[in-house]
């Protein structure tokens, strides 16, 4: 990759209220809740990190001073650590945030939409290319997935979106793209429409938390109108930016977990512990105790209910 095309920038919106894990979300950010041993939004950090990304741009809004203190240092704590000779935890602290990268956080005055969370970044940003990630779909693959799109871009020199296939039913969850060439991994988007109904979404192709946007994004939310729900829709600006530029989508090696949804989150977590280079033997044996104890309580059960008739 050439000098010109790393991506230097990388902004995080935290903003949103997350209210489909309340209670959990009411005075900590959901960005907080960890995967096994690590938040979600450290994990966004090290993917950010790993495709090149040095200055990482926080859009912070009500009860998130605690992503602000996480990576921030914590010289008691690591005082603590070394007096009691806990050298390992003591290195995972201090790697929480390599010394290169610089921290910004900015307030998004009010939730007004993942579009106005993109735009409040932009004196962070300036005139550069830049990813959005949103910490509450966590990627699992070999190459990190904002890695993969900065090749993408590379090649392209245009907006790039994650996409992946969804099932039908839930297309009204997600903003879908219709593409020039849909078995591509890359291809052009055509169009692209925020949570259409099932019945008359162009494809099922949805973006999720993964974008890697030209500046002049900015124009286009300060120009577009309020869209679904009232909120200033990223999905939007992307239509209008796709009138002047191309915008292409790229269906990501890797697996999502929508850790914004309590299933997706406990299916994360179980995956994550599994493969855990210190957790994860004893925790499968666990597992397995579960499902052996779960079959046996379905033969009695099944036993039972013969015997009755
Ligand atoms: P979501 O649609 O997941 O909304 O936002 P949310 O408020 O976080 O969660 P729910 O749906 O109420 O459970 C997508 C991303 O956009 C950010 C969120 O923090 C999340 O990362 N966002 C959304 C903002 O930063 N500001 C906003 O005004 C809205």
């Amino acid at each position: 990759m050439s000098l010109k095309s790393v991506i230097r920038t990388a902004v995080f919106p935290v903003a949103g209220r997350g209210t489909r894990f309340l209670p959990a979300t009411k005075a900590s950010p959901k960005e907080m809740l960890p995967v096994v041993d690590k938040p979600l939004i450290q994990y966004a950090v090290e993917e950010a990190l790993a495709a090149g990304a040095t200055r990482l741009v926080f859009i912070t809004g009500a009860s998130k001073r605690a992503i602000e203190d996480h990576f921030d240092s914590d010289q008691e704590l690591e005082h603590m650590l070394e007096r009691q000779g806990k050298s390992d935890l003591l290195n995972q602290i201090r790697s929480v945030l390599p010394s290169y990268a610089a921290c910004i956080f900015i307030r998004q005055p009010a939730p007004l939409g993942l579009g106005h969370a993109v735009l409040c970044a932009q004196p962070a940003v300036g005139s550069e290319p830049f990813f959005v990630h949103l910490a509450d779909d966590l990627i699992r693959s070999d190459v990190p997935c904002l890695k993969q799109m900065a090749e993408v871009y590379a090649a392209k020199r245009a907006s790039v979106l994650g996409v992946e296939v969804v099932p039908r039913r839930e297309t009204d969850k997600y903003g879908i793209v219709e593409v020039e060439a849909e078995r591509s991994a890359t291809s052009r988007v055509r169009s692209i429409v925020e949570k259409p109904k099932p019945a008359v979404a162009p494809s099922t192709l949805a973006v999720v938390g993964r974008y890697v946007l030209t500046p002049s994004i900015f124009e286009h939310l300060e120009k577009i109108d309020r869209g679904a729900g009232g909120e200033i829709q990223l999905t939007d600006g992307i239509a209008s930016l796709m009138q002047e530029e191309a915008v292409y989508a790229y269906r990501f090696t890797g697996k999502r977990y929508d850790c914004g949804s309590k299933l997706g989150y406990l299916q994360a977590t179980v995956e994550y512990a599994l493969g855990h280079p210190q957790l994860g033997k004893d925790f499968r044996a666990y597992l397995q105790t579960l499902t052996r104890g779960g079959r046996r309580t379905a033969r009695k059960s099944a036993k039972k209910r013969r015997s009755r008739r």
